[in-house]
């Protein structure tokens, strides 16, 4: 047995975004989203559900602060709908949707909890995406004026801003593999969109920094760690090798890089210009400077990690195939392999091959189908396994020199996942979707302890 030792300014915190457990989709003037366009759409959800109602937060949230306080939690990461303060995405500001983050961020200081505020967690209004969406520039220049109104009216009380959540799943994943709305199968679209979700984070910081002084500012990076399947023999693992570079510059590099001030990855420019995907180059959505607003220095990275992928090379030799029959390890109930070292090699190598000054995790968890037992509570055994391997990766990278200063676990409670709807459960609190009972799980009674005694026996 190890003990490990957090310190003693350590932020441990719980995250959730505002799709997924708002609801009151359509009231107090809200705006319609990409998502609640995505989910009103037949076939779009596996469970054919919706963010409608989800865990009506909105309604219940002074429950749900009293929630986190309960738990012991010293910060919470909630995110701003876009569509609820801008509910045509830009020009006239619905003063009631101010008033709900107002009243959040008022509830949560007096119940002595750290807001850490995203922007951008997904819902963007369907009036911008009526225009281009992300592929048009002018939504990053959207973006930084609804940066602007969110941090002039929170940012005397918020200090804590997370731009754009995952810029990887805001492009490619929903506009190249199209199974996150808008729902898109365009490789062109899917680089423009990437850039200007990146240019827009970088137009918000210095605005962030303007209005709400001291702020710590960062953008969250998703990453999975790229493991090539086969390591000899020779030509397969050379083959396997490459494929798993070119993979990890598809999920990983593309954005990781830019916002170090390197630029976009040439091996990929070079990729992707050969799949048609740059058909007038870089130039075409790239301006003068761009790179240098992408690459605004921040307080700290933001990073969620959940799994890794290993990967082989494409049968037709021409990029990546995903290679399950070599990854033999346990998994979530979202088919995700559990590897805790993927997170430790991701704290490394951001330590020591783009020297990130501070990280912060802002998501890790796992989905499990869980519900109370005969005895009221949720033994969810196998969370306590996932999150106590990670918290230990997490302490093995700090102890090896890599700066993380705080980890949020995903997700306070169970929610609306996305394509998934309610079937995956990642909350630390089972919810009763019928009544909007809450029950906190056995895992966050465990992430209590620890977070208790900063420490960690492993
Ligand atoms: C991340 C998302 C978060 C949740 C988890 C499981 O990619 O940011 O909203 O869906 O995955």
């Amino acid at each position: 047995m190890t003990q490990y030792i957090f310190p003693a300014d350590f932020v441990w915190g719980s995250a959730t975004s505002s799709y997924q457990i708002e609801g009151a989709w359509n009231e107090d003037g809200k705006g319609e989203s990409i998502w609640d366009r995505f989910a009103h759409t037949p076939g779009k959800i596996k469970d054919n559900s919706n963010g409608d109602v989800a865990c009506d937060h909105y309604h219940r949230w002074p429950e749900d602060v009293q929630l986190i306080k309960s738990l012991g939690f010293n910060a919470y990461r909630f995110s701003v709908a876009w569509p609820r303060v801008f509910p045509d995405g830009r020009g006239a500001i619905n003063p009631p949707g101010v008033d709900f983050y107002n009243r959040l961020v008022d509830g949560l200081l007096e119940a002595g909890i750290t807001p850490y505020a995203t922007l951008y967690h997904w819902d963007l209004p369907q009036a911008l995406q009526d225009e281009g969406g992300w592929g048009n520039r002018a939504t990053a220049e959207a973006f930084a004026e609804y940066a602007d109104v969110v941090s002039r009216a929170l940012g005397d009380r918020v200090k804590n801003w997370i731009t754009i959540n995952e810029p990887w799943c805001v492009s490619l994943l929903s506009h190249l593999i199209g199974a996150h709305a808008p729902g898109l199968h365009d490789g062109p679209l899917a680089l423009r969109a990437a850039h200007h979700a990146l240019l827009a984070h970088g137009l918000a910081v210095p605005v962030l920094r303007a209005n709400s002084p001291g702020a710590e500012v960062a953008i969250t990076l998703n990453y999975t760690h790229p493991t090539p399947a086969t390591l000899a023999p020779a030509p397969t693992a050379a083959a396997d090798y490459s494929a798993t570079r070119l993979f990890d510059g598809f999920f990983n590099r593309w954005f990781f890089d830019p916002v170090h001030g390197r630029d976009y990855p040439a091996d990929m420019v070079t990729y992707y210009t050969e799949q048609g995907f740059l058909p007038n180059g870089m130039q075409d959505f790239v301006q003068p400077g761009d790179m240098e607003i992408i690459a605004a220095p921040t307080d700290y990275l933001g990073v969620n990690y959940y799994t890794r992928d290993v990967i082989k090379a494409a049968p037709d030799g021409s990029g990546w195939a995903s290679a399950p029959e070599a990854a033999p390890l346990e998994r979530t109930d979202m088919d995700w392999e559990i590897y805790p070292d993927g997170l430790y090699s991701l704290l490394c190598r951001l330590h020591f091959d783009y020297q990130t000054p501070k990280i912060i995790i802002t998501e890790n968890g796992a989905s499990y189908p869980d519900g109370p037992g005969p005895d009221g509570k949720v033994h969810d055994q196998k969370r306590i396994d996932y999150l106590r391997s990670h918290f230990a990766a997490v302490a093995r990278a700090r102890a090896a020199g890599a700066p993380v200063a705080g980890y949020f676990v995903w997700s306070l409670m169970d929610n609306f996942e996305w394509g998934e709807g309610y079937l995956q459960r990642f909350g630390t609190v089972w919810v009763d979707f019928e009544t909007q009972a809450r029950i906190p799980k056995e895992s966050v009674l465990f992430v209590g302890e620890v977070m208790q005694a900063n420490a960690l026996d492993a």
